[in-house]
């Protein structure tokens, strides 16, 4: 592993521009929409009121109380007191992507890299198309259909989900693409004696679509009863089935808050439940759910409920659970598990029951924190103090992942009441995460700012009306006032650096001795509609740049009258009467 390499910079601002830090904070602490703000109480010091505020469009957060301010980076690094490496490991595991590491031959490119896969989602793309047609107007594919038919299967579901039958003679597809190109999509596999061949025929294909509806992977159902009886696409750049759950996409198309998202085992789960209006649900494919998925799916909703089998194997997929789980439950988030009757699948089982029965069960599925305890009151003897020490010590590492929250507490709580011992104190207060609350600083609403100031906030807050800068020639060197040598160099950072955002600007001034300037000129409040921005930016620079010239052109009739002008200045003279 290269794990010590330098991560590259274009990386990092590549995993800032595809973070929604709304959804990054929400997702560790509930934020309330007010305006076009989030805001929440600050986790970075104690307070009764909101003071702490998310912006989508800065892509920074900023408390008025404690003065606490940054970008999603910044975000992790306080909420989990982690350093800025494994902030970017967090925040990359969060947005679902890998980080790449220099080596000292190779260096990351992100373009080259993005034309790749933007190639291979269009033949997965095409390929889909295929498949789909197949189904519907193929001799072959009819088989397919008929299997969706018998299984009560609608053509508009089979609609939604994309469905598809990839026929027996598989080499149709190297007609239409390129072999290396379907074999980097995992179209295709490699025998160990080298020889091409198509990894799914003759059977039926559920598109894995990832939460922007691209298309990931495949799963490929047999009509019959030979085996496997599922295949799925390999690890591909595309795909990962420890990042990518079924039906997400589906499911937010129908909702994009639902209220919980169930979680199933099979594809045909997922669908069956659609068919009959459940649409809520996701399936993780033969994986057992790691922190990436449950963490995906909190950003959109705050309850997951597990579905298991009541066997021995679902019991023990239901109990390694917990070690994912219990890392992502922050205040506001929960979990819950189903346990469903013996020899039914949730496809099965709403079949049998109807959904309002069904319905029912999901919604009283047991919570996570019972169903914890009752693992251990199941397999421990807790009226013996060996088996009450064996509860404290086989509980307790488990809850220590939890964040700090009061949902930690109240489990610690109950360790307690039930182990009736008392000095698991020592595990409580270690960290916390309150600081002594500050002086309260509220910002100085609407005050006059300075032009040169004014301006630069302005950029500094929206870094794309930097656009408007190159669109014009501007004389830089005539631009004359106090502090215009830092004004210069900011602005030509901007114009040089292109952030996506202020927290992809913050980000370049990390530990730079200009980076608390940025940060004021990023939180000054200037109550200044979004609508008239690009025009007050505007307004500002002209009334600089002819303040500027104002001043530039008096000192020269000055000299003119006084002491002569070199030939040069003369030029520039005439250049400045020409321009107003
Ligand atoms: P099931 O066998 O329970 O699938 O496997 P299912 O969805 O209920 O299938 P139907 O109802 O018989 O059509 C659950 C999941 O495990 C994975 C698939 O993701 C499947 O949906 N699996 C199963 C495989 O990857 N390979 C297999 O051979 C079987
Ligand atoms: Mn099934």
């Amino acid at each position: 592993m290269s794990v010590s390499g330098r991560i590259p910079r274009e990386f990092i601002n590549e995993l800032l521009v595809r973070v929604d830090i709304v959804d990054l904070i929400d997702s560790h602490l509930p934020l309330k929409k007010t305006g076009a703000n989030y805001v929440a109480r600050c986790p970075f010091h104690t307070e009764k009121s909101p003071s702490f505020s998310v912006s989508r469009n800065k892509q920074m957060f900023h408390c008025f109380g404690c003065g606490a301010s940054g970008n999603a980076i910044s975000f992790l690094m306080d909420f989990n007191h982690s350093d800025f490496i494994e902030a970017v490991e967090d925040l990359a595991a969060f947005v679902g992507i890998d980080v790449p590491r220099e080596t000292a031959s190779a260096s990351y490119q992100a373009e080259p890299k993005k034309q790749d896969l933007s190639q291979l989602y269009s033949i997965m793309e095409q390929v889909t198309a295929l498949y789909v047609q197949q189904l519907r107007t193929s001799t072959e594919g009819k088989k397919a259909a008929d299997y969706l038919k018998a299984r009560s299967i609608s053509g508009d579901c089979a609609n939604d989900f994309m469905l598809g039958y990839a026929p027996v003679q598989w080499k149709e597809l190297l007609t239409r693409f390129d072999q290396q190109v379907l074999m980097d999509c995992g179209l295709l596999g490699r025998s160990e004696n080298g020889e091409v061949y198509g990894r799914f025929r003759g059977r039926l294909m559920f598109p894995i679509r990832d939460r922007r509806g691209r298309i990931v992977g495949f799963g490929g159902r047999v009509l019959d009863d030979s085996l496997p009886k599922y295949l799925n696409s390999p690890e591909t750049s595309l795909f990962s089935k420890g990042k990518e759950v079924y039906g997400l996409h589906e499911l937010l198309a129908k909702n994009s808050k639902p209220q919980r998202i169930l979680i199933v085992e099979g594809y045909m789960d997922v669908i069956a439940l659609a068919q009959f209006g459940i649409h809520h649900t996701v399936a993780v494919l033969g994986t057992a759910a790691s922190r990436t998925h449950l963490e995906l799916l909190f950003r959109f909703t705050s309850e997951l409920v597990f579905c298991f089998d009541g066997d021995n194997a679902g019991q023990t997929a239901a109990w390694r659970l917990m070690e994912s789980a219990f890392a992502s439950l922050k205040d506001g988030k929960s979990c819950r598990i189903m346990t469903l009757p013996a020899q039914h699948d949730p496809d099965s089982l709403v079949r049998e029951q109807g959904v309002e029965a069904f319905s029912e069960q999901v919604q009283t599925a047991i919570p996570l924190s019972d169903y914890f305890f009752g693992h251990f009151e199941n397999t421990l003897n807790l009226s013996e103090t060996e088996g009450r020490a064996q509860l404290v010590s086989q509980a307790k590492p488990y809850l220590e992942k939890l964040p700090e929250s009061i949902f930690k507490e109240m489990m610690l709580e109950r360790l307690k009441n039930l182990s009736g011992f008392t000095k698991l104190d020592v595990l409580e207060n270690t960290a916390t995460l309150s600081q002594k609350p500050n002086q309260q600083q509220r910002p100085e609403q609407g005050g006059r700012q300075p032009l040169p100031r004014l301006a630069l906030a302005l950029l500094v807050q929206n870094p794309e009306l930097i656009e408007i800068i190159e669109r014009r020639e501007i004389d830089w060197a005539c631009l004359k006032f106090e502090g215009v040598e830092k004004f210069t160099s900011i602005l030509q950072t901007i114009l040089h650096e292109k952030p996506a955002n202020t927290g992809a600007l913050l980000e370049y001034y990390r530990g730079h001795s200009d980076e608390p300037i940025i940060k004021k000129l990023a939180d000054l409040p200037l109550e200044i509609p979004t609508s008239n921005e690009a025009a007050e930016f505007s307004g500002a620079i002209d009334k600089l740049l002819a303040q500027s010239i104002d001043d530039h052109r008096r000192w020269l009739l000055k000299k003119l009258e006084t002491t002569g002008l070199t030939p040069q200045e003369k030029e520039q003279l005439q250049k400045l009467f020409n321009t107003k």
